[in-house]
Order: structure tokens, then C-alpha cells, then sequence
């Protein structure tokens, strides 16, 4: 009999065409989160499941999954799985790393150009008809050129992030776990500061570090309160690293001119206060929606799910498991 992989999700085809060809694959039809007990029944004689950010994977869920030889995470982050859970059960966990890192600093590139040069407010505005001719004092943004991006998690999207906003001529400060090297920094020409230093100086802060219990509420009302007043926040990274009912006070108050949200901290809710600001943009957390990033996605899970079940190493397991040997 073959291996049983259960997609949790639609995903895009090239990764279920690959599994297909190998294994008997389902694919549930619904991007609504499973209830616990759906996702038991469907998971508890599979092999492999391809799980996106909204399944928790737990203790208790594994205990009823004994076949059960890899959760392949159809996303980077992995937050949604208890890595040592699954660690403790021999299960190996995945996630694609890698290839959606210019997707999405593009669209944390794309948040802060939009709200810089108030494009939505200005496509409205066009639409309403209310275009009587060139307007000098019309829609004035903030030009980009010369201000400060303050960038928080100096990883691959932070990195890349940092090398869009420099070919706008922005001067770039960052803060991070650790220093990244010097050659980095050199290649970046990007500084490290304090986080404090960063909310000071930063004319726009953009989030790019993972969701751990350290970087929840990073920014939080105090922080918020040291922020250089009329800066901007982007966050394309995970919503519970922003207090949102602080940041819904920073904006009414006018202490921060704007942000720019593809996450949020009680996904897919979203402070209702939020939905009727001017100077707020939210996106319904399409940071990786490239063709291109999406099907390298699907195709990367499916690899592993392939790697796991034919006995070989998955090319991509999570950083905790990255030594476990083949
Ligand atoms: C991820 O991959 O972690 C994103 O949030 C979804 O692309």
C-alpha cells in the first residue's frame, strides 16, 4: 500500500502533482482552519501532512497521528507546530526557507512606497472623479530619498528589504539578535543599533524577525512612545510582534503618521479601529502571493514529504532540527 500524504489546505498544483505520482494524497478543500477533532480524523493514519500556519500542530494531535513521519509546513515560519513534540515522537519537521524572501520584502517595500506617496487615498480620489488637474499642493507624501529605515530581524527579508530601501537612497539602521558581519553590514550599508536607538531615529520601522516569545509585543505602547513622531511601521512579518490596540492609539494620536499591515496579532481579526483609518493599508497576509514564490513553496514541501518518505534526509527541516542525522 502506498503512503497516505494529507494536504490540510488547497495549495498550488506542482506540489500535489509531484506527491501524486508517489503516494495516495488528499487534499482537504477549505482554507478555513480544521476544528481539532477534523483534523484528527484526517490525520491519524497519514504518513506526511502538508500543514499551512493556521494548523496547530500539538502534543495531543501527534499522540493520535502514530504513522505519522513529517510535517511538512507549507510556510517559513513554523510557529503553528510544537517542533519538540515532534521531536520527542520522531516526527520531522519542515518549512520553505529561502524562497519567498523577495515576495515579501517586496510587499513591505510595497507597504511603505503606498503609504509614503498616499497611493490608495489617491486612487480613491480618482476614482470619485474628483481629478480637476495638476494640483501643486495635491496628495503631498514623504519622499523616501534621504530618510531612515529601521529595520527589526536582519535576516534573509530583513537583508533584502535593506537592499531595496538603500536603491532609494535611504540610509539604513537595523536591529537584530546579533550583529550580522561586518561584510554583510559593509554590503548593506546598513548599522546596528540598540532597539531604543532604532525607535528613535527610524523614519519608518519595518518588521522582519520571527514570531518567538521575545519578539511578542515588541511593539508595544512604550515603544510606540519612544518612535520618532510622524514615523511609519510596516509589518509583513507576524502580527504578535505589534500590540495593535497600542498601534491603533500611536495612529489616532498622531504619534505615527501611518502603517503598512500584512499580519495581525489575532489573524484574520483585525482591530476594528484599524479598518476605518485614512492612513493605515491592510493586506490580507500576501506577503509570499508571487506565482513564483507560491509554487516554489508547494513544490519545496512536496520534496520534503518525497525526501521524508523515501528514507532520506528533507532538505529543509526547521533550525532545531537541522543536525538530526539522515
Ligand atoms: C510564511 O511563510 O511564514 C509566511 O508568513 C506565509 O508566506
Amino acid at each position: 500500500m502506498k503512503p497516505t500524504v494529507f494536504i490540510a489546505h488547497p495549495i498550488p498544483e506542482i506540489g500535489i502533482d509531484r506527491l501524486r505520482k508517489r503516494f495516495e494524497v488528499s487534499v482537504h478543500p477549505e482554507i478555513r482552519p480544521m476544528a481539532p477533532e477534523v483534523m484528527i480524523r484526517k490525520m491519524a493514519d497519514c504518513s506526511a501532512v502538508i500543514s499551512l500556519l493556521c494548523d496547530r500542530i500539538d502534543a495531543p494531535l501527534l499522540d493520535q497521528c502514530p504513522g505519522l513521519k513529517i510535517i511538512a509546513n507549507h510556510a517559513v515560519g513554523y510557529e503553528n507546530i510544537d517542533v519538540a513534540a515532534a521531536n520527542e515522537r520522531g516526527v520531522l519537521v519542515t518549512h520553505t526557507p529561502g524562497v519567498l524572501t523577495h515576495a515579501t520584502a517586496e510587499i513591505a517595500f510595497a507597504l511603505l512606497i503606498t503609504l509614503t506617496r498616499r497611493i490608495i487615498e489617491a486612487d480613491r480620489f480618482t476614482r470619485k472623479g474628483l481629478f480637476i488637474g495638476w494640483d501643486p499642493l495635491l496628495l503631498r507624501g514623504d519622499e523616501l530619498a534621504g530618510r531612515t529605515i529601521g529595520i527589526i530581524g536582519m535576516g534573509r527579508i530583513g537583508r533584502d528589504m535593506a537592499r531595496k530601501c538603500r536603491a532609494f537612497d535611504m540610509t539604513i539602521l537595523y536591529h537584530n539578535r546579533h550583529p550580522v558581519d561586518s561584510e554583510t553590514e559593509k554590503a548593506l550599508d546598513a548599522r546596528y543599533v540598540s532597539l531604543d536607538e532604532l525607535l528613535a531615529r527610524s523614519d519608518a520601522l519595518s518588521i522582519h524577525a520571527p514570531a518567538t516569545p521575545e519578539t511578542r509585543h515588541l511593539i508595544d505602547a512604550a515603544a510606540f512612545a519612544k518612535m520618532k513622531p510622524g514615523a511609519y511601521l510596516i509589518n509583513a512579518a507576524r502580527g504578535e510582534i505589534v500590540h495593535e490596540a497600542a498601534l491603533a492609539e500611536a495612529l489616532a494620536s498622531g504619534k505615527i503618521k501611518g502603517a503598512g499591515l500584512d499580519v495581525y496579532e489575532f489573524e484574520p481579526k483585525i482591530t476594528e479601529a484599524l479598518l476605518d483609518m485614512k492612513n493605515v493599508v491592510l493586506l490580507p497576509h500576501i506577503g509570499s502571493a508571487t506565482r513564483e514564490a507560491r509554487d516554489r513553496m508547494s513544490a519545496m514541501a512536496a520534496d520534503n514529504v518525497i525526501a521524508a518518505l523515501e528514507g532520506r534526509k528533507p532538505p529543509n527541516l526547521v533550525p532545531e532540527m537541522a543536525d538530526l542525522s539522515p
